[in-house]
C-alpha cells in the first residue's frame, strides 16, 4: 500500500510502480469499488490535502463572479461542498453527500440532481506514471460523459491525480427541477431556498433513500441508467405508460433525442426491491442500490448483479451495466 501526501511523493510513487513488475490499483475513498478477491499487487492512494481559494484564475482570466478552488486529491468531496455552501459559492450544492474523494470525482464524473462535477471542473493536475512529469488537463481533454471520463479508459493507470480545480460562482441560480427536490422544499414550506436549505434538502432525500455505507455495505447506485433510442423508448412507453424517463439531448442539433430509463425502476418492476440472493441484497428503498446484508463476499454481490442483469434483459430487452468498479 503506497500513499502520497505531496506532489513530490506522487512523483516517487510513479517511479516505484513504473517498471510494471507488479499490478497496481489506484483507489480514492473506495466507496465505488467492489473487490471480488484480495488484490495481489500495490494499492495506491492519494492523501494530498488542502483547499486553496483563488478569486482570479492564475492564467490571467479575470474571474469577477468566480472562485477557483484547488483541492488536494485526498480531500473528502463533501467537505468541498460544505465549504462552498458555507461561503455562498454556487455550483456544487446538488452534489451534497456523495461519498468519496476529490481525485475520484474527476475520474468518475460524479453526478446527482441534474448536475455533474465536470460542469465545475476547471482543470485536473496529475503526475504521468511513465515519465514522472507533472501534467494538467482541462475538462475537454478529459472527455467527460455520464459517469465517464478518459481516466476510466485509455488513461487508466497512466496518471496519479494530485489536485482538482473547481470553478464556483459567487452569484448563481440553483437547480431545483430534478426529481423530488421541489416537492421536498414545498413540504418544508420553502419557496426560495438558500444554498444551505438546498444542501440540507438533498442530504435529507439521500439519507431517506440511500443506505449509509458506514453502516450497511453499499456503493450507491450499482448500475448506470441505460440510454435508449426513440424507437425503443416509444415501444416501452406503450407497454409501461407510468415509466419514468429523462430526455437526453442529442450531441448535435440534428442528432436524434435519446432517453434515459431509470435502471432502479426496471429492477423494482422485476420484483427485486428488498429481496436477497444469498447474503447480498437489493435495498428496500431504492432498487438501484445493492447492499451487503452481512458477510457477503464480492463474488456474491457480482452473482446478484448478474441475476438482476438477466432479469432486466428478459423483461425489458435492455442491457444494464454496473456503475461500480469491479476488480
Ligand atoms: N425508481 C423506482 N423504484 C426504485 C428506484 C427508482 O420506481 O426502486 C424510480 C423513481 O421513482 C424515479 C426514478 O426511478 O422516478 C429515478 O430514481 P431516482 O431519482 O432515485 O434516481 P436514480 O436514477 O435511481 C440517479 C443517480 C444517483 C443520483 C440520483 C439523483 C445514476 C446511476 N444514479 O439515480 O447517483 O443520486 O439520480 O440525481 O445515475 C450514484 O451514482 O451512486 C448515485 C446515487
Amino acid at each position: 500500500f503506497l500513499e502520497y501526501e505531496t506532489v513530490q511523493d506522487a512523483v516517487e510513487v510513479a517511479s516505484i510502480i513504473r517498471d510494471g513488475s507488479e499490478p497496481f490499483l489506484i483507489i480514492g475513498g473506495g466507496s465505488n469499488l467492489l473487490l471480488t478477491d484480495n488484490f495481489n499487487g500495490t494499492v495506491i492512494h492519494s492523501a494530498i490535502q488542502g483547499i486553496e481559494q483563488m478569486h482570479i484564475d492564475p492564467a490571467g482570466e479575470s474571474a469577477v463572479d468566480s472562485v477557483f478552488l484547488r483541492c488536494g486529491a485526498g480531500e473528502t468531496w463533501d467537505d468541498v461542498v460544505e465549504l462552498c455552501v458555507k461561503n455562498g459559492w454556487y455550483g456544487a450544492e446538488n452534489l451534497s453527500l456523495i461519498p468519496g474523494e476529490v481525485g475520484a470525482s474527476a475520474v468518475q464524473n460524479i453526478g446527482a440532481y441534474g448536475v455533474e462535477v465536470c460542469q465545475l471542473i476547471h482543470k485536473v493536475e496529475a503526475v504521468e506514471i511513465k515519465t514522472g512529469e507533472l501534467v494538467s488537463f482541462n475538462p475537454e481533454d478529459c472527455q467527460y460523459g455520464y459517469r465517464n471520463s478518459r481516466f476510466k479508459h485509455e488513461w487508466k493507470e497512466k496518471y496519479l491525480i494530485t489536485h482538482v480545480w473547481y470553478r464556483l460562482n459567487t452569484q448563481g441560480q440553483m437547480r431545483l427541477e430534478y426529481g423530488n427536490i421541489m416537492s421536498e422544499l414545498t413540504r418544508n414550506g420553502i419557496e426560495y431556498p438558500t444554498l444551505r436549505q438546498l444542501r440540507d434538502t438533498i442530504i435529507n432525500i439521500r439519507n431517506s433513500k440511500l443506505p449509509d455505507p458506514q453502516k450497511e455495505g453499499n456503493a450507491g447506485s450499482f448500475f448506470m441508467n441505460p440510454i435508449v433510442d426513440e424507437k425503443k423508448f416509444l415501444s416501452l412507453q406503450q407497454e409501461y405508460p407510468q415509466m419514468p424517463y429523462y430526455k437526453v439531448a442529442g450531441l448535435s442539433p440534428d442528432s436524434p433525442d435519446m432517453y434515459k430509463i431509470p435502471a432502479g425502476w426496471m429492477i423494482d418492476m422485476c420484483g427485486w426491491k428488498g429481496k436477497s440472493q444469498g447474503r447480498a441484497g437489493v435495498h428496500d428503498k431504492q432498487a438501484l442500490v445493492l447492499v451487503n446484508r452481512g458477510g457477503a463476499t464480492g463474488k456474491e454481490v457480482v452473482a446478484l448483479c448478474e441475476t438482476i442483469r438477466k432479469d432486466v434483459k428478459s423483461k425489458f430487452g435492455i442491457d444494464i451495466y454496473p456503475e461500480v468498479n469491479i476488480r
